[in-house]
């Protein structure tokens, strides 16, 4: 008998009385014993009851553990961009503590733009410490939805419109909150891609364009970054929720993928005991109960994995092994997290976590259009005006389940006036519009009084008239997180900047012809503006160091790095879901979401149809100096798995980084093909005049399409091309391959060697 059976069976040979002391105060099986098999033994410990109990909610955020086992519950937190403030037991209202202030993060569209896993890894290790000394187990995010249109109000919530690019963005992000202790839940799972009719939308999409586009972000988390639970959301896909979708759950995520974490529903989206019983479900939150009223307290014990679920149980009417199997997870995840008792400790509000938050947020700051070089701000310059709404609107809050209750939050008007007044230049501020003045969200207020009397003539009568006197105007514009901007639960209506902010800008230009524009969004827009100013900066949401990360950009600090992660179309039609008004595609139509474009994704629509319809291509991003690609070196290591190798020399004067960029390109195919998708990138930085090599490699995935007749993955033999560039819209390099033998894998295998 192995070692640790026998303390399994100890127990059995001891008399009734010392069995029952034994069972009132158990012995586990240490930690030195493999996972499973202390899973097995706590399980084996359990009644029905305490196995239901386990499996469903006890308050919003937290689900009991079992008192008498000694086993503690789980606390879930949102998640994704900083740890959430503690609410009440049966409410979305904030508990008022006053110990769970937080460093916020920059959104995880400003962190997919830094092309950067190691800032990936730097964010997911900074906020799983802040999850940790906060004593959460399970941190609700990352987020890897496909930003397919452009008017979903949560984008800024997820890493853009590349598979491949989240996939990569993800990965470090899990490994490094998981080395915490927290569980990372990524979501939504999946094609929860709009907001409205969220909770019902039945999204119909080939199989093709579902493995290819939609799936590789929430796959590599599963399968490389070992994520320990998975949030399936609210809407449908093929005529079933995703909480109780048995393709989406078991054939995929736990059939193919291995998954062995828990997949935990998200707040609101089970409907049906039977369906969450057996389609892979293993934890109901945030149900409220047929019968009771929208907002009772207490109705735990009416979720659907509750006793309904119990009573079908002792009917004999659903199997006790699925019983088990979700409890053995919870389990497993519960000696993962709270009960590995070797997890850190952790930190929370630390100078090291604002070092981060600044440092991802001044990396992911894009530089769309720097004429003249009129940035960075020159030392000669006297006096800057700042214009604009979100120059001094607090972004953290709002927006729905990610907004925090932040320790302090730096506004870009104060980050560019300190850096201002540091190099003695003179700064003033004008409104320019009125937005959105709210400043509340679930009982947290900004204590901002935004309110401005003034008409929409004289802000920019006013602002005008400083413009005029400036040597230079910064605005800071963009969307925010009121209702229908970059919000949870309701999508933009429009895909101009909101409040006249276009008017502003044009007007701001024709007094100055200094005019920078900042905008502050998780989304693109239209520019009908974009010829008249010299420089425009995409800044994002980010978070705590917001006003110091965009004055280290726009002061030189920082030589900006960051690269597109979507695609800024001249106007919304120029997106495939949009191109043709068909409201089936969107925003639906007798409760369907047919996804129609298939793999017609942000470039892979535009690459094809229309190039000339891009202000600014996905991956692009300028830098303060410039860059020279040399001739790459290919090597080929073994069939379809290339090595290239590409010299980059700093052509300027400051020490910069650039991304280099492969695509791929099938010159022949038998199915249709995107003109060029995203398989391989790096970022290296080089001192000026030096040059440094950046490695990019391909393997047989590169070359793969998902065949949705055999269900695998297909290298059919011909010649593709490798295209190495540091733009989607600036190829500099093309490379020439053959592959001479076709390749099949299931989504199940590994890739081929
Ligand atoms: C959101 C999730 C969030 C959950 C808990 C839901 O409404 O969709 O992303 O994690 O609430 O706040």
């Amino acid at each position: 008998m192995l070692p640790y059976m026998k303390k399994i069976f100890i127990g059995m040979a001891m008399a009734a009385s010392v069995a029952a002391v034994w069972a009132a105060t158990p012995v586990y099986l240490d930690e030195t014993q493999p996972l499973d098999l202390r899973v097995q033994d706590a399980l084996s410990r359990m009644t029905t009851a305490e196995k239901i109990a386990i499996i469903h909610a006890q308050s919003k955020f937290s689900s009991p553990g079992v008192q008498r086992l000694g086993i503690p519950g789980i606390w879930c937190t949102d998640g994704p961009h900083g740890i959430r403030p503690d609410v009440l037991w049966d409410e979305w209202e904030q508990a008022g503590a006053t110990n769970d202030s937080c460093v916020a993060f920059p959104a995880l569209t400003c962190l997919a733009a830094t092309w950067n896993p190691e800032m990936s890894a730097l964010y997911g290790k900074s906020i799983g410490e802040e999850a940790r000394y906060r004593n959460k187990n399970v941190l609700l995010g990352p987020g890897v939805n496909i930003n397919r249109t452009p008017l979903n109000g949560r984008n800024f919530e997820y890493m853009g419109e590349d598979p491949w690019l989240a996939s990569r963005m993800v990965v470090p992000y899990i490994t490094e909150v998981q080395k915490n202790g927290v569980a990372a839940c990524v979501k939504h799972y999946a094609l929860n891609n709009q907001e409205v009719d969220r909770d019902h939308a039945n999204v119909l999409v080939d199989d093709r364009t579902l493995h290819e586009i939609y799936l590789p972000g929430f796959k590599a988390a599963v399968t490389e970054g070992g994520a320990w639970s998975i949030m399936p959301g609210y809407n449908k896909y093929n005529g079933d929720h995703a909480c109780e979708n048995s393709v989406l759950l078991l054939d995929i995520l736990k059939g193919d993928w291995g998954f062995d974490g828990v997949a935990i529903s998200d707040w609101g989206a089970v409907h049906n005991t039977d369906k969450v019983a057996t389609n892979g479900l293993d934890m109901e939150f945030g149900s409220w109960t047929n019968g009771l009223n929208w907002g009772a307290s207490n109705a735990y014990d009416n979720y659907f994995l509750a006793k309904p679920y119990a009573e079908k149980i002792e009917k004999g009417e659903l199997p006790m092994s699925d019983l088990d199997d979700k409890a053995a997870r919870v389990l497993r995840l519960i000696m993962r997290t709270e009960m590995d008792r070797n997890r850190p400790y952790g930190s929370l509000n630390s100078d090291e976590h604002y070092a981060a938050a600044r440092k991802i947020g001044g990396e992911g700051i894009v530089l769309l259009k720097n004429e003249g070089n009129l940035l960075p701000v020159k030392p000669s310059t006297k006096k800057i005006l700042v214009v604009g709404e979100n120059a001094i609107k607090m972004m953290t809050v709002g927006g729905g389940s990610s907004s925090l209750k932040v320790q302090r939050e730096t506004l870009p008007l104060d980050g560019l006036r300190r850096a201002a007044s540091e190099k003695g230049i003179e700064l003033e501020y004008e409104r320019g519009y009125v937005g959105d003045v709210g400043g509340e969200y679930n009982g947290v207020t900004t204590g901002q009084d935004l309110n401005d009397s003034r008409s929409a003539d004289q802000l920019i009568a006013d602002a005008v008239s400083k413009a005029k006197e400036a040597d230079m105007v910064i605005f800071v514009g963009g969307l925010n997180k009121a209702d229908h901007q970059d919000a949870e639960g309701t999508d933009r209506e429009d895909f101009a900047l909101p409040y006249n902010q276009g008017a502003v800008i044009e007007a701001l230009a024709a007094a100055n012809p200094n005019t920078i524009v900042v905008n502050l969004t998780g989304n693109p827009y239209s520019m009908e503006w974009k010829d008249k100013v010299p420089a425009i900066v995409q800044g994002w949401y980010i978070g705590s160091e917001a006003g110091n990360a965009i004055a280290d950009v726009l002061f030189g600090e920082v030589n900006p790095s960051g690269k597109l992660p979507f695609t800024f179309a001249k106007s919304l039609t120029d997106y495939a879901a949009h191109a043709s008004g068909d409201q089936t595609m969107y925003p639906g139509k007798d409760g369907d979401v047919v996804y129609k474009e298939g793999l017609d994704v942000g470039y892979r629509y535009t690459d094809r149809l229309k190039p000339s319809r891009v202000n600014y291509a996905f991956g692009h991003g300028l830098s303060y100096t410039t860059f020279d690609l040399g001739t790459p070196k290919v090597e080929n290591p073994s069939a379809a798995r290339y090595t290239v190798t590409i010299p980059v020399k700093n052509t300027g004067d400051r020490t910069g980084a650039e991304v280099v960029q492969g695509y791929v390109r099938d010159v022949k195919s038998s199915v249709r093909r995107p003109i060029k998708e995203l398989k391989a990138f790096n970022k290296v930085e080089v001192a000026p005049g030096e040059t440094a090599d950046v490695t990019l490699t391909f393997d047989p995935s590169s070359f793969a399409f998902y065949n949705d007749k055999t269900g695998l993955w297909t290298v059919e033999p011909g010649k593709f091309e490798l295209l190495i560039g540091t733009s989607s819209d600036d190829i500099k390099a093309r490379i020439p391959v053959n592959i001479t033998s076709p390749m099949t894998w299931k989504d199940s295998e590994k890739i081929p060697d």
